[in-house]
């Protein structure tokens, strides 16, 4: 790692993805009952049903879809997703995953040899999206949170970037002298769009985006990209009581907002600004085919029907005070402008 003050984007990055060390690249348990957090799918399977029903339309919609999901996890969205799918007499022709961490790729591989073992034939992994095109879907739960974000603070009226530096064997924040100037201008835009942001505000960005959304999305030629994670959509995201950020860690099922200690052991994230990520891919010339509450997505593809007998894990993934409303889905289509079904009973495109 560099020494000297870095942006808050390099530490992030370093503390999740440094080769063996970073938190995603190490081999300890992170998704599940003796790991950090739990996500959706782990949850119920009537979540991975409904993704897969909203898949169904589109594989069933466009010629040789395949789909690619990126950030697997323990696997058990892709082995319940294509279990049901099978079911349904709609496999897609190949499914990708996008793993940036070795030990979850054995963890997946585990999954789907155990639920699945007849179709691992169709599962490839892959390290960086398909450069060949392709029709199909790409999917990803609490992907993007997991990507990392530059911080910044209001002083005196001016946009400052916080950093981090290590003194004493021990990581701080640090103001950088310099503040990247993509940082200022997207956030200048930022209070063009809601209104200036008062002095000591301070929160995330996350600049990459545009990269990262065009690496994914360049080979997709007809489909869907359907990304579901929680966060907000930017006038709430930057509403002025929410003056610290976003930034959450997570460490053996507490969160905090500290990502200084246990630096490679606890997962950092930050919330998603849909509004943000709506206008980068509307750039790229995507169009968004949907943009709805995680408990709307689901009851349009059918979890009630799904779930008759699994009343906690409806509660959890769909109630206002839990998953259900903090957590969104978006979808973004390319050259494919159906109307999604998971959209069809609340959309709030205009609220982006
Ligand atoms: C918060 S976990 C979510 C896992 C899974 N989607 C779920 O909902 O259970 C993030 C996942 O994305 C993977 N990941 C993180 N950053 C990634 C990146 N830049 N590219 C590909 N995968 C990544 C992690 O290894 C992990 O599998």
């Amino acid at each position: 790692m560099k020494s000297g003050t870095i942006s808050f984007a390099e530490f992030m990055h370093y503390a999740l993805y440094a080769p063996d060390t970073g938190y995603y690249t190490s081999t300890t348990p992170k998704i599940g009952a003796r790991g950090d957090f739990i996500t959706a799918p782990e949850v119920s399977p009537i979540f991975n049903q409904c993704v897969a029903t909203q898949c169904q339309q589109v594989i069933q919609d466009v010629p040789d879809a395949v789909m690619v999901e990126i950030g697997a996890g323990l696997g058990t969205m892709a082995a319940d997703m294509l279990q049901y799918l099978q079911r349904a007499g709609c496999l897609p022709k190949h499914y990708y995953i996008l793993e940036i961490s070795p030990w979850l790729r054995q963890q997946q591989k585990q999954k789907l040899q155990q639920q699945v073992p007849d179709l691992l034939p169709l599962v490839s992994w892959i390290d960086k999206p398909l450069s060949q095109p392709f029709n199909g879907v790409i999917v990803g739960n609490e992907i993007i949170d997991a990507l990392p974000v530059h911080r910044f603070k209001i002083e005196e009226g001016k946009i400052r970037e916080l950093g981090a530096a290590c003194e004493q064997g021990q990581f701080i924040e640090k103001m950088l002298d310099q503040t990247n100037p993509k940082l200022i201008e997207r956030v200048q835009q930022i209070q063009a769009n809601i209104g200036a942001l008062p002095d000591g505000y301070c929160s995330e960005v996350l600049l990459d985006i545009d990269l990262w959304l065009a690496q994914q999305t360049h080979s997709l030629q007809k489909g869907i990209v359907l990304l579901i994670d929680y966060g907000y959509a930017q006038k709430e995201y930057y509403a002025p009581y929410r003056n610290t950020g976003t930034l959450r860690c997570h460490y053996q099922h507490q969160a905090h907002d500290t990502p200084f200690i246990h630096v490679g052991e606890q997962d950092i994230t930050a919330h998603v600004d849909f509004t943000a990520l709506a206008e980068t891919a509307l750039n790229q010339g995507l169009m968004i085919s949907g943009y709805t509450t995680q408990a709307m997505f689901l009851a349009a593809c059918g979890f009630s029907e799904k779930a008759q007998d699994q009343a906690y894990a409806v509660r959890r993934l769909t109630h206002p005070t839990l998953m259900g409303e903090l957590f969104k889905a978006i979808a973004f289509g390319k050259n494919y402008d159906q109307s999604l079904m998971g959209f069809q009973f609340h959309d709030m495109k205009q609220f982006l």
